[in-house]
């Protein structure tokens, strides 16, 4: 193993520490958030300023690589997707007063966005 490819994947574990020491505080800090509200929120977060990346980056003359970005919105959006209807599924359950989990969909988001993670740090 080359120690370029030793430190992309230190960079990727990197980020993965970063979202492990945050998430579970936010998690908490809005108490009546629960897993499903809290992961669309940042799916959706990852959505708006990876737009708002690529305009800032145009804005002035930089380039972005576009197939790159093509593939992590894809990504990003596949897992908004999955978490939007997730979050209805459990509302729905709620109003009828059934207990529902979204491990499933919990667990492909989260892996979709490793996925998102690896693209990014990877293909420079
Ligand atoms: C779960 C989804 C996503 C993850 C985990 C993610 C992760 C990352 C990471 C780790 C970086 C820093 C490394 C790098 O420069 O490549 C980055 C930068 C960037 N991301 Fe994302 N990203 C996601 C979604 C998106 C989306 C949807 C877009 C755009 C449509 C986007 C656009 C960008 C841009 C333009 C940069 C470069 C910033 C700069 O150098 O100025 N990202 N992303």
């Amino acid at each position: 193993m080359s120690f370029e490819t030793l430190r992309l994947a230190l960079l990727v574990l990197h980020f993965v520490g970063l979202a492990a020491l945050i998430g579970p505080a936010l998690l908490r800090s809005v108490a009546s958030w629960t897993v499903v509200p809290i992961m669309l929120t940042g799916a959706a977060i990852q959505v708006a300023t990876g737009n708002g990346l690529i305009a800032a980056n145009q804005l002035q003359g930089m380039h972005v690589i576009e197939a790159k970005m093509i593939i992590k919105l894809a990504l990003a959006l596949a897992s908004l997707v999955l978490l939007i209807v997730a979050a209805v599924r459990l509302r729905k359950a709620r109003k009828r007063g059934k207990h529902l989990e979204a491990r499933a969909a919990e667990r492909a988001a989260a892996g979709i966005g490793g996925l998102a993670l690896v693209t990014a740090v990877i293909w420079t």
